[in-house]
């Protein structure tokens, strides 16, 4: 190139214009390529000319190209950079401290089937599980409550239209966890300790204590010469350990026709320890759930001689312990999916 042509002038403007327009670092790139590569750059080889002018000439274009040398330069080199910010490129600050993560946790129904199988299976109880589809005859015969008796209006029962077993015995969801006991005991010889925890289905309108699935875990206890002071002692050591205080339990006649003599457990509030108060409607005593002793009739469906063993039975609602154990007042809570009523556990 001919120094003289030089127009430094017009090479200013034309580089500050490309640089202003460059947006990607391939369009740095290329003007760094176009002026300063070694042999080929515009820019270069008039820095590389410098020593060929006069004088004048090297004064005047001289520190101009010098300083579009630099201009380029810090251009391309502050452009690369903001690209890292941008988390594009490779570069990380491992100082920086990094953003928590989201880690799920159990549902406050798990948490308490946790607890409780922890208490029952330190008391020598072992956990079984059953189905939650049934036939009428596990669900309502075994129990002794036969087809056509008027107990079975105490379960409203989803009964499932298409499906019959080979038997023609009428399938059903489970309304209770008590089917299992007949499982249970026509599998296994006495003694027997078990828990069943498990979902159950009533066809019944909701409402802030009633769903129409919930969950229930089955208590049974078999063997010579049980009675229900065992019954009492075993429930009180699991109501005093789950609630982590001292809890009065009292017993109140009650009818279930798989267990005689059959009663409903109330526990003093564990809101106002039986002081009364608007949880207990002022009457110091909460409801828990129904238990007895084991019909035997039941022991016969199951081929358990009752002349020989005697046993316990109880269903306890486990959303009904979630929600006095942590001061739920909504059962549908459980099931509403709400993060924000979800997240507190
Ligand atoms: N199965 C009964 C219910 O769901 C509860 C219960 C279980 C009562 C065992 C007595 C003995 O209502």
């Amino acid at each position: 190139m001919e120094p003289q042509k030089i127009d430094i002038k017009l090479l200013e403007t034309t580089i500050k214009k490309e640089l202003a327009d460059a947006r990607e670092t391939s369009d740095f790139e290329a003007i760094l390529k176009k002026y300063l590569e070694k042999e080929t750059g515009v820019l270069s080889k008039i820095l590389r000319g410098l020593k060929d002018l006069s004088e004048e000439e090297r004064k005047t274009i001289g520190p101009k190209a010098n300083e579009l040398n630099s201009l380029i330069r810090s251009e391309v080199f502050k452009a690369s950079q903001s690209k890292s910010e941008d988390n594009s490129s490779d570069w990380e600050d491992i100082t920086e401290p990094s953003q928590e993560l989201e880690v799920g946790h159990l549902h406050p129904i798990a948490l308490v089937l946790k607890d409780v199988s922890r208490i029952f299976g330190g008391m020598g109880f072992e956990i079984a599980l059953g189905s939650e589809i049934e036939n009428d005859w596990y669900n309502f015969d075994a129990l002794n409550i036969p087809k056509d008796h008027p107990a079975r209006d105490m379960w409203d029962t989803f009964w499932l239209k298409e499906f019959r077993t080979e038997a023609k015995d009428k399938l059903l969801l489970r309304t209770h966890t008590s089917p299992v006991q007949i499982h249970y005991m026509q599998n296994q010889k006495p003694p027997l300790r078990v828990i069943v925890p498990g979902r159950v289905f009533r066809h019944e309108m909701t409402d802030a204590s009633h769903e129409f699935d919930f969950f229930q875990i089955e208590g049974l206890m078999v063997d010579q010469n049980v009675s229900v002071a065992n019954f009492s002692a075993i429930l009180n050591e699991f109501f005093n350990q789950f609630f982590g205080k001292e809890v009065k339990m009292k017993l109140r006649p009650s009818f279930f026709p798989f267990t005689e003599p059959s009663f409903e457990v109330d526990i003093s509030c564990i809101n106002c320890d039986g002081q009364g108060c608007p949880a207990c409607k002022q009457t110091g005593w909460m409801e828990l759930m129904g238990a007895g002793m084991v019909h035997p009739n039941v022991f016969k469906s199951a081929g358990i001689d009752s002349k020989k063993y005697q046993g316990f039975a109880f269903g306890i609602g486990l959303d009904r312990l979630a929600m006095l154990k942590y001061k739920i007042n909504d059962i549908r809570l459980f099931k509403g999916c709400d993060l924000r009523f979800l997240k507190q556990f």
